[in-house]
């Protein structure tokens, strides 16, 4: 309930107040008479002390001071650096309770959005609409790629993260949720660099040359790419940093450089060439084959991956006979995974350098029956439907603002048997599922899979199938 009187609290203000929910950032969030307040490191169940230090009309924020009941969810979080960083939101609730957590947010905006009926809950027997989140056995060094920002502290080299609100670079160590090899490869290059007397990209005065470090682990086939993105294209010493790179770890068969002269946050310039070895590392998720350069975009926890295409591929239900629609299809690696079972996949996403990589993908796969487009989804579905390509199954893979209203007006058109929704945001899910239900489609099966164990994110697959009284005519 937000309130249009004066807030009840004042800046400075103690308060002690039950947490009843997350918020979109991992804080607590409880009321005081109505009104909201997020609450950094409150877990719901707790009753917590807390200073008011910013207030709003409708809601404010508090720091928290102490906590009067506990969660039983609560844990001690293992990383050092865990309150500075904010890269991980949860790590100070325990794993089993982030994953119901996470189920319960899907519930949550699915009936409270969508307004669709969640049937069954969890450990009741029954249809489970929503099933419990895929976690990880593991939830740590998930991570396949590290990209820290490089500055200079007393004199030193230092690189891993910008402190909250700023960009002043912290040093780390290790992140926990990386890989080891890439935190190993990290420290070292960070080493190197500073006894050779590189320097340090210095944001104000646009003068420095290491501005980031990236490196890409492929997890099935071992191998490493270091990415040096410099302001100049002149690494100073450069033939002994990469051999000193090359000594101290056996797994990098790629050394890349990346030139970004531009006064930005973004991290990569335009022009990336091969300092040393291949232009690309390899890996495997199932047994579909992909080819990763220093800009391609791969997901960036593989193990799950895998867990989320596989369901994708349970939900398209494909024989072999089946033509496909992947929308929203990045580098194609959900085409390509349905492309084993299917008879033909239509693969379309706007970023034209990813649809290169598709092709190269499917090429290197031996996959012929995979047709890709460069374009906007919506555009380009509605062309291939007036050209008359039927499809059974679309799947939709879209960004976190969901689909456009006039593709799922298209979907609705076209009449697929199934549609198989991967989602990243479950708010966006609900609004675009009540479309669809509303054109005659149902949602069956909701499965929730956690792709990043400790954080707020939530990425789920649905299954949504055509009604019975629509499949005809
Ligand atoms: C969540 S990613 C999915 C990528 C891919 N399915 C995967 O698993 O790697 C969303 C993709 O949609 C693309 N995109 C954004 N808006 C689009 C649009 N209107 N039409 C087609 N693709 C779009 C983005 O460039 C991005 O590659």
């Amino acid at each position: 309930m937000s309130t249009t009187k004066n807030p009840p609290v004042k800046k400075n203000m103690d308060v002690t107040l039950e947490i009843k929910g997350i918020g979109h950032s991992g804080e607590g969030v409880g009321r005081i008479n109505g009104y909201t307040l997020f609450i950094k490191g409150a877990l719901p169940g707790e009753k917590v002390k807390a200073k008011v230090i910013k207030v709003k009309k409708n809601f404010g924020y508090g720091k928290l001071l102490e906590i009067v009941e506990k969660s039983e969810s609560r844990t001690e979080p293992p990383c050092d650096i865990y309150n500075q960083c904010g890269g991980c939101q949860l790590q100070h609730m325990e794993y089993a309770a982030q994953l119901e957590w996470k189920r319960q947010r899907v519930v949550d905006n699915l009936e409270r959005i969508g307004k669709l009926e969640v049937v069954g809950k969890i450990g009741e027997s029954g249809n489970l609409k929503i099933l419990p989140t895929l976690g990880m056995d593991d939830p740590w060094n998930y991570r396949n790629k590290a990209q820290v920002p490089i500055g200079e502290h007393e004199g030193g080299l230092v690189g891993g993260f910008y402190a909250q609100g700023s960009h002043r670079i912290i040093d780390m160590d290790t992140c926990l949720i990386q890989h080891d090899l890439n935190n190993d490869v990290i420290r070292e290059v960070k080493n190197i660099a500073q006894q050779l007397g590189i320097s340090a990209y210095d944001e104000v005065t646009h003068k420095g040359m290491l501005r980031h470090v990236v490196v890409k682990i492929a997890f099935h086939t071992n191998e490493l790419m270091v990415v040096l993105v410099t302001n100049g294209e002149r690494i100073p010493k450069q033939e002994q940093f990469i051999s000193q790179i090359r000594d101290k770890f056996s797994q990098v068969v790629s050394i890349c450089q990346n030139i970004n002269t531009k006064k930005t946050n973004v991290i990569f310039g335009d022009q990336t060439k091969t300092l040393w070895g291949k232009e690309v590392i390899y890996d495997y998720i199932g047994d579909v084959k992909f080819a990763i350069s220093a800009r391609s975009f791969y997901q960036v926890n593989p193990v799950q991956t895998k867990i989320l295409y596989e369901k994708a591929l349970e939900y398209a239900g494909l024989t072999g006979k089946e033509t496909v629609i992947d929308a929203y299809c990045g580098i194609g690696t959900i085409s390509l995974f349905l492309a084993q079972k299917a008879k033909k996949v239509f693969g379309v996403e706007i970023v034209k350098e990813a649809i290169e990589d598709g092709k190269i993908n499917a090429e290197l796969n031996g996959m012929s029956n995979v047709e890709f487009a460069v374009g906007k989804a919506e555009e380009v579905i509605p062309k291939w439907k007036e050209e008359g390509i039927e499809t059974d199954v679309i799947v939709v893979d879209p960004p976190r603002k969901g689909c456009d209203e006039t593709l799922l007006q298209t979907i609705i058109q076209m009449k697929p048997k199934r549609v198989v929704y991967v989602s990243c945001d479950s708010a966006t899910l609900a609004r675009d599922l009540r479309i669809l239900e509303d054109g005659g489609f149902k949602t069956e099966q909701v499965q929730p899979v956690d792709m990043f164990p400790h954080t707020v994110h939530v990425e789920c697959v649905a299954l949504i199938e055509l009604s019975h009284s629509h499949d005809v005519g």
